[in-house]
């Protein structure tokens, strides 16, 4: 395993090193013709700005390359100008200013990300919904009772600034959401529902919806992922076993879908064979919640989860990586929903499918901290 986790690595920074240099003055999402799309020049408040910072941030603490630093710094002076649209910031605040200022204070101690990092915890605990008792995930007048499951990837941001400044306030509404949507989009069987609409004045559940998977009911592979990950990452910062057994339910879920089709994600793990749509993406970010499972358990659990992620990691690896350096991207087919009346993208390189991919590897190598 050593072996294959260091050479990946190297892999990794191989191509980083490239790419960094050549991207400069962009924030990417996608790709057009091998080279990055950028994504601060048509919209600098969308959710995944800060993917590469942090990917660069990442590099800068496995690697202690200032090249990277810079790289980072540089991508965080972009970012910055998502301040100022408030109007258009919603949940995905923790995405967007946790891995990258909050990971440039960890590594660097800079006032300037640690103060950044707070303000946008202090967007995020405004969304709350004292009634209801979650946090409201987008903005728009028809969602105000909308919880999506990847809120819980964002929750993160609410432990460190509790951390940080000693106020148990931040703590507590991420602890009363992440309670809530264990009752309302966890279900029985591990699988789990994207969309829930909720009572805003009274917190009660009225639907589900389909979101960004096949349909009302079905498993949009992500969502699933958002939660194995979110839940470990609650538990890591709370204690709470309730929490750890949350993501081992939805993992053994994952863990006995993603095996009938060789480890390699489908876009929805209820959805039809044909078209065979995938998303590698979802893989990656399973591998890095599956590593911290592994993490938090006895000896003689671990390997349950460890095996898996190796398991997708390989696969994504073997088949989907790209480590030519005159292109961007690092791994391809990512799907960003199952798309049906949207016009969101199949089999497409994604930013967050190469940060989560290398955040797993990082992982692997036994490195720290972790920027959640
Ligand atoms: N958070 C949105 C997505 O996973 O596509």
């Amino acid at each position: 395993m050593n072996e294959w986790v260091n050479g990946t690595w190297e892999k990794l920074d191989r191509k980083l090193r490239v790419t960094c240099a050549r991207n400069g003055d962009i924030l990417p999402y996608t790709s057009h013709n091998g080279r990055f799309t950028d994504s601060a020049k048509s919209d600098i408040a969308w959710w995944t700005n800060g993917f590469w910072p942090a990917l660069l941030w990442l590099m800068y603490a496995g690697t202690k390359d200032e090249e990277y630093r810079r790289g980072a710094e540089s991508a965080e002076r972009i970012l910055a100008g998502a301040f100022a649209e408030y109007d258009r910031l919603h949940h995905d605040v923790g995405f967007m200013f946790h891995i990258s200022f909050g990971a440039d204070y960890k590594l660097t101690g800079s006032r300037e990300a640690r103060t950044r990092c707070l303000y946008a915890a202090n967007l995020l605990a405004g969304r709350y919904n004292p009634n209801g008792e979650f946090l409201r995930s987008w903005n728009g007048g028809n969602n105000v009772g909308w919880v999506i499951i990847d809120c819980m990837m964002n929750i993160p941001l609410l432990y460190w600034a509790s951390e940080q400044t000693g106020d148990p306030r931040y703590k507590y509404i991420a602890m009363k959401h992440a309670d809530k949507v264990l009752k309302t989009h966890i279900r029985p069987d591990g699988s789990v529902n994207h969309i829930v609409e909720l009572d805003p004045d009274t917190g009660e559940f009225i639907r589900t919806y389909g979101g960004q998977g096949y349909e009302e009911g079905s498993s949009w592979t992500r969502g699933q992922a958002w939660a194995i990950y979110g839940y470990v990452l609650s538990y890591i910062h709370t204690g709470e076993a309730r929490y750890l057994d949350a993501a081992k339910r939805v993992a053994h879920y994952f863990i006995s879908c993603v095996a009938a089709t060789g480890y390699v994600p489908r876009i929805d793990f209820r959805a039809p064979d044909e078209p065979t749509l995938i998303d590698t993406t979802a893989g990656a970010i399973a591998a890095c919640g599956l590593i911290e499972i592994a993490n938090n358990v006895g000896e003689y659990e671990r390997n349950t989860y460890l095996d898996a992620a190796m398991k997708i990691l390989r696969a994504l690896e073997e088949k989907y990586c790209d480590w030519d350096t005159d292109t961007d991207p690092i791994l391809t087919m990512g799907s960003e929903a199952y798309n049906r009346g949207s016009d969101r993208g199949h089999h497409m390189s994604i930013i967050y499918g190469d940060y989560f991919f290398a955040e797993a590897i990082y992982k692997l190598r036994g490195e720290k901290p972790l920027f959640w």
